[in-house]
Parts: structure tokens; C-alpha cells; sequence
């Protein structure tokens, strides 16, 4: 194939990506301190990576991180809906391969990733495994270039540990969305806010006094939940796994099944990484106005197409809010055709979070490259020293500093001898 150096909307828009970039670059102080180091020591020299991430501001930074360590830099986006054209024009401009292309259909979509992986990657960070994906099929002949992968969502993570266990995995991994500077941040409090930012903007109604359905009690959907208390919702709670039901319970939610909670919430949000979650029956048994919305990686929780085959009919009600008219009279409302509503219908993850996050990106990119050896196949998870980092950078930007252990302190915790 022949690939042009850059596929997106229109060059023209670079200016206003740029701003969003600086305001961005601004906030990430641990992105820039890494950052710093990979330009000294010109850590990705002669390599080049390809970036599967949501296309916006605070990815841009990583990108530019990577390119500025030395890196040649291709990247694409892991959803159709999340690519700020702005932003792909600001870094298409600056000379990295870009191709994406806001609301890309899935033909485009794909046809994006692998342009990027086309160039022959040593390095890929992705998003939710589409990346892994296209090289455990279509783009295989590009595995034996690739020194390492870096996966930044529970959902990419989950699908290369299948592959993994099938014997499959061809190239070894990062899991960098189980550091604990990722998931325990990211996850709780960047899904947290980013989701309640992205629907009240959207609907521009209140959250106070309304139900909501939160399905999935993972690292994401207590920040969600914890997010929709403090705004004065009365928040229920669906699970699979009794333990983290159990959880829900002492954390003071209400928790029962979807079938039980469909007629009575008002805002339903899935982040289960599952399928099916809320499908047909349960539409029938919602509210009038009710509102459907996901947060979960893929837009199969919300099942979208159900509801469309037992609709009467549908209209846009606001931007990015399709009404879908039943035969009971009642009109269900999604946002974002059921795409993950935080990027879909928003800007994501604060940019504190995400400077957080992508540090950590940054980092594991170069943990791969400096590997004298080729890492053996493997889901790896982040070295711990890496994940230290990141909190330690951050903590010195506020001016904090904590407690160590002394000498004796270390001894007692660490030998049986008291
Ligand atoms: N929107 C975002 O910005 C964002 C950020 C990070 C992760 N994610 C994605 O969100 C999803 C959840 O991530 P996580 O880190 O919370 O995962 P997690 O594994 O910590 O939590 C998922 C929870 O959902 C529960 N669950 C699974 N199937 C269910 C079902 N059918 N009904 C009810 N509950 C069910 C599981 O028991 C688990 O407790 C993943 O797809 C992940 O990739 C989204």
C-alpha cells in the first residue's frame, strides 16, 4: 500500500489543535519530566512506534514525547468518534504520520490502523487490543519487527491474557493498565469525572435527585458511582461478580439486576467491559426519557441495534442525543450511539490523569527499547520502579513529600525476627 504521510479532515484546523495541545502540555508536569529524559538520552532513536489512542490533546503529548525521545511516530485512533480533527491536523502539521478521521466508518477505521502499522513498527501502544488484533490476523508478516506492545485499557488487556492463554500471543506486552499509577487513578477518578462531565454537557440536565444505574462495580464504575453520589444521585448498582456486589452494598448503593433496575432509573451507564448488558426487555421496561449511555471500551453493552429493531421510530433530540420512540409510547434516549461516552461525547480523562497515565506510557515504551534481548512473549505487567516513579514525579511537582522507613522500621517489616 501506499502511504501518504498523513490521512485526516483538513490541515487548515492545526491552529486550534495547537491550543488544546499547549493547555494540555501545560498540565502534564510528569509527562514533561519524562519527557525531558527521552530527549536528553534520545532513548527512541532509529525506532519507530505506532500509537493506537484516542485522538486528542493529552495523546498528542505522548505522541510528541515519543517523537521528541527520537521516535518516528505513526498514529491512529482506537474510536471512530473520539479523533479530534483539530488536534490529528496540529500533529499531522508538525510532520508525524497521522490517519484518522472523526466518525471514520468501520471500513475507514480499520484501514487508519493499518496505515499506520504499515510502516513497520518496532514499538505499538494501543488502546483497547485493535492493534493487537490486526497483527494476530491480517498484518502478521509485521510481528517479527516488533520488539514490544504497550496496552493501556482493562478491555486490551483482557484480550491479549486470552490470546495468551491460547497459546497465541505473538510479541510481548506491557500491561500498562494494571500499574497501579494507571487503573487506581485513571480508571476510578478519570472515568469518574470525564463520564459526569461528558453527560451533563451533552444533556445539559441535572444529575441531583435522579436514579442512576451504574452496571459494573470495576475500578471504573465505583468512580462513577462514587462520582453520581456526590452530585445527589440515588445510585443502584448491577453486577456478575457477588464480591464486588457485596462491596457496592457496604459503599451504601442499592444493587440489584438490570431486569430490576430498568424501570427504575433515570441515567443508566455500563462500564463492564462486557456484552449485552443492557439489551431488548430492558428498553421495554425504562422510563419515558430515560437515558442510556456506556463507558465500557466497546460499544456492545449498550445494544444498540435491539433497540433500533423494536423502535417505531428516532430523531436526533440534541447533539449526540439519538430518541428512540417505542411502541409503548416511551422514547429512550442514547448518547453517543452507545460509543464510549466520556470521548465520544467528550474531551476524556481530565489532563492531570492522563499525565499520569501516558508517563507511564512513555515509560514502558522505553523500558521495551532498552531491552539488550528481545522480552520473551508474555503479558508483563509494569515494572514497579515505574510505577513509583510516576507518583514520585508527581508528588515532587506539589511539593510534598512522605514519611521512608528508617532502618529499623525496614528490618521489623521485613524479618520475622520482632
Ligand atoms: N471510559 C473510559 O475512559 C475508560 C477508562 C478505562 C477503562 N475503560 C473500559 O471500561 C471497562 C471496565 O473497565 P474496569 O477497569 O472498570 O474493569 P474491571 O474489570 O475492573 O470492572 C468491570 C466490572 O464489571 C463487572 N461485570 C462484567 N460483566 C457484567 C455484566 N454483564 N453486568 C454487570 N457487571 C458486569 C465485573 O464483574 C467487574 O466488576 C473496560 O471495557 C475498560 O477497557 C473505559
Amino acid at each position: 500500500m501506499d502511504i501518504p504521510n498523513y490521512d485526516i479532515k483538513d490541515i487548515a484546523l492545526a491552529p486550534y489543535g495547537m491550543e488544546k495541545i499547549e493547555w494540555a502540555y501545560r498540565n502534564m508536569p510528569v509527562l514533561r519530566a519524562i519527557e525531558k529524559e527521552l530527549i536528553e538520552q534520545q532513548t527512541f532513536k532509529g525506532l519507530k512506534i505506532a500509537v493506537s489512542v484516542h485522538v486528542e490533546a493529552k495523546t498528542a503529548c505522548l505522541a510528541r514525547a515519543l517523537a521528541r525521545g527520537g521516535a518516528e511516530v505513526a498514529l491512529t485512533g482506537c474510536n471512530p468518534l473520539s479523533t479530534q480533527d483539530d488536534v490529528a491536523a496540529a500533529l499531522a502539521k508538525e510532520g508525524m504520520h497521522v490517519y484518522t478521521v472523526h466518525g471514520d466508518d468501520e471500513e475507514n477505521y480499520i484501514r487508519h490502523l493499518k496505515m499506520a502499522l504499515s510502516f513497520g513498527p518496532d514499538i505499538v501502544i494501543d488502546d483497547g487490543g485493535d492493534f493487537a488484533m490486526l497483527l494476530h490476523s491480517d498484518m502478521k508478516h509485521l510481528v517479527p519487527g516488533i520488539k514490544g506492545g504497550c496496552e493501556e485499557t482493562t478491555t486490551g488487556v483482557h484480550r491479549l491474557e486470552i490470546l495468551k492463554k491460547q497459546g497465541q500471543l505473538a510479541y510481548p506486552v506491557i500491561a500498562v493498565n494494571d500499574a497501579r499509577c494507571k487503573h487506581l487513578f485513571d480508571n476510578r477518578f478519570g472515568t469518574g469525572q470525564s463520564v459526569w462531565t461528558a453527560i451533563m454537557a451533552t444533556t445539559n440536565l441535572v444529575v441531583a435527585g435522579k436514579t442512576v444505574v451504574v452496571a459494573g462495580f470495576g475500578m471504573c464504575g465505583r468512580g462513577v458511582a462514587l462520582r453520581a453520589k456526590g452530585l445527589g444521585a440515588k445510585v443502584i448498582v448491577t453486577e456478575i461478580d457477588p464480591v464486588k456486589a457485596c462491596e457496592a452494598i457496604m459503599e451504601g448503593y442499592s444493587v440489584m439486576t438490570m431486569d430490576e433496575a430498568a424501570p427504575l432509573g433515570d441515567v443508566f451507564v455500563t462500564v463492564t467491559g462486557c456484552k449485552d448488558v443492557i439489551v431488548g426487555r430492558h428498553f421495554n421496561l425504562m422510563k419515558d426519557g430515560a437515558i442510556c449511555c456506556n463507558a465500557g471500551h466497546f460499544d456492545c453493552e449498550v445494544n444498540v441495534a435491539q433497540l433500533k429493531d423494536i423502535a417505531v421510530s428516532s430523531s436526533e433530540l440534541r447533539h449526540n442525543i439519538i430518541g428512540y420512540k417505542l411502541n409503548n409510547g416511551n422514547t429512550i434516549c442514547v448518547i453517543a450511539e452507545g460509543r464510549l461516552v466520556n470521548l465520544a461525547s467528550g474531551d476524556g480523562h481530565p489532563v492531570e490523569i492522563m499525565d499520569m497515565s501516558f508517563a507511564l506510557q512513555a515509560q514502558s515504551a522505553r523500558y521495551i527499547a532498552e531491552q539488550k534481548e528481545k522480552l520473551g512473549i508474555d503479558v508483563y505487567q509494569t515494572p514497579e520502579v515505574i510505577d513509583n516513579r510516576v507518583a514520585e514525579i508527581l508528588l515532587a511537582t506539589k511539593e510534598i513529600t512522605i514519611d521512608k522507613l528508617t532502618e529499623e522500621q525496614y528490618r521489623y517489616v521485613n524479618s520475622w525476627d520482632f
